[in-house]
């Protein structure tokens, strides 16, 4: 048999950047996203009796053994069968694809992630029990790719991926820690997502050591997390159960530089923004003078994900259009969660 499962990928509002137990991904503070529709991964997987053998095909390119993309599904399959060892008695044939330049900082891992674990969730038997379980599987997703928790929550909308505390996660080092939506994106139809690519080039420092590097050499680091944790997190949870933009637009883009200036304080310092990402910010702030009509926010790379609204979304585009080029930006919403499709890539 073959499962096909497509994810959506989602944009962090209040980022994730660092594990308190580096090998479970228990991550040192919650964090915040929107799932955003159709910027997705579909992903098809068959499973035959064997012993881990994977056959990886990713956006037509078939991964050889040995390399960075084979290691990313073997690692994580590996590393799976340490809470569910069936996963050790099977061989696996896998083709993927995502509709968007991978790793440029648009968060390609939480849907990558997030599709694979469903395909193996709805192929393989043994998962009968947790497959309807979507605490579980964001667990798992976690995992592979902490943001990809955030990808699983059926619901979609506006997703929380919650750190859990120290004595869930001394009894349940994997399952104490998942991502569940607050509210589906019916909560708030007017909102709108541009995803404005300034560059598509592989991103040079991976998150995955990024972020240890922050945790360890950034002195501001801890104070960072209690802000976020202790205040920024329920404001930010406030302001968009009562749909209210303004607020919630400045503490998008306080929270986004904030990240950045925890890379940027991290020794050696990580620049992820270019000349082009300053001039955007530039431009947003200039824009709002008076009235605020849009929020930035950058991952791990240099381009932005401008969030507006409906009603302010041609002027906000126009203005990106100027900078850099209609034929580089992509309009979206938030939307659902994962779903199955019976439309194979294999
Ligand atoms: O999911 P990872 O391990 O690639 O880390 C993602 C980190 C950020 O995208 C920068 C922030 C986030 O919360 O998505």
């Amino acid at each position: 048999m073959t499962t096909t499962a497509i994810a959506p990928t989602n944009i962090a509002i209040l980022k994730y950047w660092g594990k308190i137990k580096g090998q479970y991904h228990i991550p040192t503070k919650s964090s915040l996203s929107f799932t955003v529709e159709k910027l997705c991964s579909t992903t098809s997987l068959a499973a035959g009796k064997g012993n881990m053998k994977i056959d990886f095909t990713l956006n037509g390119r078939k991964a050889k053994e040995g390399s960075k993309e084979h290691g990313y599904v073997s690692s994580y399959l590996t590393f799976l069968s340490e809470t569910l060892p069936f996963i050790r008695n099977y061989d696996y044939q896998i083709v993927s694809e995502n509709n968007f330049p991978t790793a440029a900082g648009f968060a390609s891992s939480a849907s990558g992630f997030a599709a694979l674990l469903k395909a193996l969730a709805g192929e393989l038997d043994e998962f009968s029990g947790l497959r309807g379980d979507d605490k579980k599987l964001s667990a798992l997703a976690r995992l592979g790719s902490g943001s990809a928790a955030r990808s699983i929550p059926s619901e979609g909308g506006f997703v929380k991926w919650d750190r859990g505390s120290g004595e869930d996660w001394e009894k349940d080092p994997v399952y104490s820690s998942y991502a569940y939506s607050l509210f589906g994106p019916e909560h708030w139809p007017e909102l709108r997502i541009i995803y404005a690519t300034v560059e598509s080039r592989e991103k040079k420092i991976r998150s995955l050591d990024g972020m240890a590097e922050s945790v360890k050499t950034n002195p501001l680091y801890q104070a960072w997390v209690s802000h976020e944790e202790s205040l920024l997190k329920n404001d930010m949870m406030e302001a968009v159960s009562k749909k209210d933009f303004e607020v919630l637009a400045h503490m998008i883009m306080q929270a986004s530089n904030s990240f950045h200036s925890i890379c940027h304080g991290t020794y050696p310092p990580i620049y992820y923004l270019k000349p082009k990402s300053l001039q955007i910010i530039d431009a947003i702030h200039k824009l709002n003078d008076g009235k605020v009509k849009a929020a930035y926010t950058f991952d791990a790379g240099p381009n932005p994900v401008i969030i507006t609204r409906k009603k302010e979304e041609m002027e906000v585009l126009k203005l990106l259009d100027e900078l850099v080029g209609e034929v580089n930006l992509f309009r979206t919403r938030p939307g659902t969660g994962p779903k199955y499709s019976k439309k194979h890539l294999l």
